[in-house]
């Protein structure tokens, strides 16, 4: 069986036909329109784009915001402009079949588990660090959703008590100390400090960021300001899972988005974040950490087979 997966980021709308071993049969990607009409008109030429080369039995997308029960309308998207919008319905007319709507983290999380670096697990946990904090629960191999349809927006874990505003009205969110860009502004405030900033400094471009691959060569140099930006960025992740295995008690985190791509620098101090805010630590077991091994095709992979499941 093939299905057609989309996945709506930020800048770019990534799809691909899947089939239902979860590899990718053919691909397609354009820029993200900002406009939502136009933007449901770019998904509608790309699904027929892909249909019209192969015998698709569901289509699904993923995008980041809140979801209401039905899948149908996006309730909230805290950082793209999308208040209360029927993105189902815009798909639908314009597709002219039915579609699956479902959160990025979601989605990137379920292609986790069914096909990369959750294989195997009952009860995992994935935690997307991109320019927000996404999250999917994998609950006795179900995918939460919550009754309203918004359960496992982990990036708004209530993290600080008072702490820094965020894109969905609250203040204090785990989005706004372990997202890439709260990295982007510990690595700012250390660069800014001078002492140990001072190579960071060197690196920032004019407007103020340190690029991936700068800031992996600083870390496999042992920088001490850019182990300690990580070490920020990776206490924030690692306490509120602390705090997820409290209530969810998975036996596996896979951390995703561009800053797991830092991979062991930031998961080891991640592990101990968690230890050490772990209730009960010593005296039960412990969640695994793993980063994801999907990459970008999470999303896309894991939304065409939620489409397929539930056109079943
Ligand atoms: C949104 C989530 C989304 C995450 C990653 C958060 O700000 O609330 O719905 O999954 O960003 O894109
Ligand atoms: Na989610
Ligand atoms: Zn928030």
């Amino acid at each position: 069986m093939l299905n057609v997966g989309i996945d709506i980021g930020g800048t770019k709308i990534a799809g691909g036909v899947v089939d239902d071993t979860g590899a990718i049969i053919e691909r397609a990607r354009v820029a993200t329109p900002v406009d939502t009409g136009e933007l449901a008109d770019a998904v509608a030429a790309m699904v027929h784009e892909l249909a019209s080369r192969h015998e698709v039995a569901a289509v699904g997308v993923a995008a980041a915001g809140y979801i209401d029960r039905r899948r149908s309308v996006m309730l909230l998207s805290p950082n793209i402009d999308w208040h209360n919008e029927p993105l189902r319905a815009q798909f639908e007319a314009r597709i002219g079949r039915p579609v699956t709507l479902e959160n990025d983290a979601n989605a990137a999380g379920w292609g986790e588990y069914r096909f990369g670096a959750g294989q195997g697990s009952t009860d995992m946990v994935m935690v997307t660090l991109g320019t927000g904090v996404g999250g999917a629960v994998i609950n006795d191999g179900r995918l939460l959703i919550g009754a309203n349809g918004s359960a496992a927006e982990l990036g708004h874990l209530r993290f600080v008590r008072g702490g820094r505003p965020c894109g969905c009205g609250q203040n204090g969110c785990l989005e706004q100390y372990a997202s890439g860009r709260a990295l982007q502004r510990e690595l700012g405030d250390i660069a800014e400090a001078g002492g140990i900033g001072e190579r960071l400094a060197a690196h920032r471009d004019a407007d103020g960021i340190v690029h991936g691959p700068d800031l992996a060569r600083l870390l496999a140099e042992d920088d001490a300001g850019a182990v300690e930006a990580v070490r920020r960025v990776a206490t924030a992740l690692g306490e509120a899972c602390g705090a997820f295995q409290a209530v969810l008690d998975p036996d596996l985190y896979v951390i995703g988005g561009g800053v797991a791509d830092l991979g062991e620098v930031l998961l080891e101090p991640t592990r101990l974040a968690y230890e050490t805010s772990l209730p009960g630590f010593g005296n039960r077991p412990t969640a695994r950490f793993v980063t994801a091994t999907l990459g970008n095709d999470a999303g896309m992979v894991g939304v065409a087979d939620l489409a397929g499941l539930r056109s079943q």
